[in-house]
């Protein structure tokens, strides 16, 4: 039986991504600062509507940052994963360009569009044509984030500027308690699931270990929903499994129609994991269950985990970070190394060896 704990059991990690999750408290106040710091001379009241660019765990950030505010959002927002910007983004448009590396081909491409009409544009990011190219060239704004890291473990950096810029320019209500009681619970998440916690005390160890050799299929809803696709990214990025994700109520309209006919070979590797969270709708709660009782008997497990905190950004990065540690020690236990992403970087590779410019328009 694999280690998870002791001086061994981190050896396969060779980008140090589980010790990594124990600098997220200093990440955190680093973003902070840096996107209190960057100039934004945007009056708040030319903010007609929020456009956010960005894939993969730069894109996430923002949906993680609308589950939690859904409720208090004061204008309306959307995250293009994409090459093409939707009509309706234009001069009053804050567009948001999420890259970590600042070399994301669907991300360039997005932004050199918002230039074109001229939207309020602001980055986010550690470097590439997106951190120097934009802001000499067009004046883009640019709140920088440390190099050196995976995106994906550079959450905090990428997410906390979201939210702060979405403070400063009042999309969001003040979010400064929210911050603060944020940063609480990341430490006190680190400190219950963090490596140095032996497996017979921490959740994250228990739960990676029963995830062995399965599928995982993640639900959310409502807030929890963006979790289930940040679960399923990390799955996949770290532990190098495939793994889905659903919300519901939705899925409770087609999908759940699909566990009847589930080949048993399929079943017996599936395990659901429900994300709950208190607030949510008393009949989205009847649905997790109701739902469950239909469909436990075609998976190998089941397991609910429920957020804990009380303000919501809280609740969403207390979930995040358990997911975060969950993935990663399935990796360990896999005997993979969660770190390299070798399939991505294959894939953009290849794409880079043609240039991306636009597809002549269809002719009339
Ligand atoms: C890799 C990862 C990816 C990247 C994505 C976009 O750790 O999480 O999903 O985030 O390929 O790259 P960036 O974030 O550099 O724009």
């Amino acid at each position: 039986m694999s280690e998870l704990d002791g001086p061994e059991a981190l050896a396969s990690d060779s980008l140090g991504l589980v010790r990594g999750i124990g600098d997220s408290v200093a990440a955190f106040d680093e973003a902070r600062a840096a996107a209190e710091a960057v100039e934004l001379i945007y009056p708040p009241s030319e903010i007609s509507d929020v456009a956010l660019c960005g894939m993969g765990g730069s894109a996430i950030a923002a949906d993680l940052v609308l589950g939690a505010y859904r409720e208090r959002i004061r204008r309306p927002m959307s995250v293009v994963r994409d090459y093409f910007l939707p009509g309706w983004i234009g001069e009053r448009t804050l567009v948001v360009l999420s890259s970590y590396s600042g070399g994301t081909e669907e991300t360039l491409t997005a932004t050199s569009q918002a230039i074109d009409r001229n939207a309020l544009t602001v980055a986010i990011t550690s470097g590439g044509k997106l951190g120097t190219h934009y802001p000499v060239e067009e004046g883009v704004p640019v709140v920088p984030v440390a190099p050196g890291f995976q995106p994906r473990a550079a959450l905090l950096r990428m997410l906390i500027p979201v939210v702060v810029i979405l403070g400063r320019l009042e999309v969001l209500p003040p979010v400064g308690d929210d911050l603060d009681e944020a940063r609480q619970t990341i430490a006190a998440a680190i400190a219950t699931l963090g490596p140095d916690v032996p497996e017979s005390e921490n959740p994250a160890k228990q739960l990676a270990r029963s995830l062995q050799g399965t599928v995982p299929l993640i639900w959310g809803s409502e807030l929890t929903t963006p979790i289930a696709v940040r679960w399923k990214g990390q799955f996949n990025e770290n532990a190098k499994i495939p793994a889905y994700a659903s919300a519901l109520p939705e899925l409770d309209h087609n999908e759940i129609c699909g566990f009847a006919g589930m080949p048993s070979e399929l079943g017996s590797r599936a395990a659901l994991l429900m994300l709950r969270e208190p607030r949510q709708h008393r009949q989205v709660q009847r649905r997790f269950d109701l739902t469950r009782e239909l469909v436990e008997p075609h998976v190998a497990k089941v397991a609910s985990i429920t957020a804990d905190g009380t303000g919501a950004l809280a609740k969403v990065l207390d979930l995040v970070l358990l997911g975060d540690y969950v993935s990663l020690y399935l990796a360990l236990l896999n005997g993979v190394d969660p770190g390299p992403v070798e399939m991505i970087e294959r894939l953009k590779g290849r794409l880079a060896e043609t240039g991306y410019g636009r597809a002549p328009a269809p002719s009339s």
